[in-house]
């Protein structure tokens, strides 16, 4: 049945645990394959505040290995971008750090959580919102919250009142009570992402939230993720191919290619890590990935993509 396609996360419970503290010490350091600049080290080895971290972690589907021996740091709180082009190996690493996908080997760390040991705990952390269309059509925006909120075990009592401030913050009261097939793409994925956090989990990963959606509605979308983060100080951990999305909303930024992260920083430092003046994150790119900008993808990845922009109207 339809209903039931829509929700994986049956065991997502609401989390109390807010309480944490990630010492890393010279064994956990983040050893990425690629260059980054000192300063940006420097920050990862001696941070207290890591959300996430991962450890050599590692994915391969036969002999193609789509997530490389990978070590990355994500600061609490801050909007994290993982750029990369069709391919690059972004949803499988998501996949796995939403507990969807077994890694091949390695490991990965939410609040010092591990999403092998612990994946059901790691549920109540995290709010994901997948690249293909998650919400259910044949409901009404009210509906898919109503239901999100019972299989979040959100108390009866409180769910009126936190459906009413998701609908808010997303700008989409006007629109509650119609069904969401009639919803244009950019109140698709607003929706989706209040489905995904009206738990309030620490993070909320987006599998590029904004393919498929016109410039209007891509940016009107930034506004609406800048004001969430800020209103619930939630840490966003986003993919995206797009270089104004991640110079516009993200904090820091992991640049991957074919299953390794190449660099990482804030996109103003890796912009002044190029020699050009006035570089931009589309020249970051190129330079770190070897200029090879077009490439990227397979059939299989592209056609899907089509689809997602084919029904959010893009
Ligand atoms: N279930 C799967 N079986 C086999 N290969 C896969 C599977 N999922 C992804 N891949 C391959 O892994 C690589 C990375 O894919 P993916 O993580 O979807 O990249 P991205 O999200 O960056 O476009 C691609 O070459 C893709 O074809
Ligand atoms: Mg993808």
């Amino acid at each position: 049945m339809e209903l039931s396609t829509a929700f994986d996360f049956s065991g997502i419970r609401m989390n109390t645990e807010r309480i944490w503290r990630q010492i890393l010490t010279t064994d956990n350091r983040c050893r990425l394959s690629g260059l980054y600049t000192s300063a940006i080290f420097t920050r990862m080895s001696t941070d207290t505040t890591n959300l996430l971290i991962t450890k050599s972690l590692t994915r391969k589907f036969g002999s193609l290995v789509a997530v490389n021996d990978l070590n990355i740091a994500v600061t609490k709180n801050i909007i994290f971008g993982l750029i990369g082009l069709n391919g690059a190996g972004k949803s499988t690493l998501i996949k796995m750090l939403t507990t969807l996908l077994d890694p091949t080997s390695g490991d990965a760390f939410i609040n010092n959580v591990s999403i092998v040991d612990k994946p059901n705990k790691i549920r109540e952390l995290i709010g994901y919102v997948p690249q293909l269309i998650s919400a259910d059509g044949s409901l009404t925006g009210y509906e898919n919250l109503k239901l999100f909120a019972c299989l979040y075990h959100i108390p009866k009592k409180e769910q009126r009142a936190r459906i009413q401030e998701a609908l808010e913050l997303m700008d989409l009261t006007q629109v509650a009570k119609r069904l969401v097939n009639t919803y244009s793409g950019g109140m698709i994925r607003r929706l989706e992402v209040v489905l995904a956090m009206l738990h309030r989990p620490e993070v909320l990963f987006l599998d590029e939230p904004t393919t498929g959606l016109d410039v209007i509605a891509r940016n009107h979308l930034w506004d609406y993720l800048k004001a969430a983060h800020a209103k619930y100080n939630m840490t966003i951990f986003l993919t995206t191919h797009d270089m104004e999305e991640a110079e516009k909303l993200c904090d820091q930024v992991a640049i991957m290619d074919q299953g390794k992260i190449v660099v990482t920083g804030s996109p103003h430092e890796l912009k002044r890590s190029l020699p050009t003046p006035n570089a931009n994150l589309g020249d970051v790119f190129v330079h770190y990935t070897g200029g090879h900008l077009e490439q990227g993808g397979n059939y299989k990845a592209i056609a899907r993509q089509r689809t997602v922009s084919k029904k959010l109207g893009g």
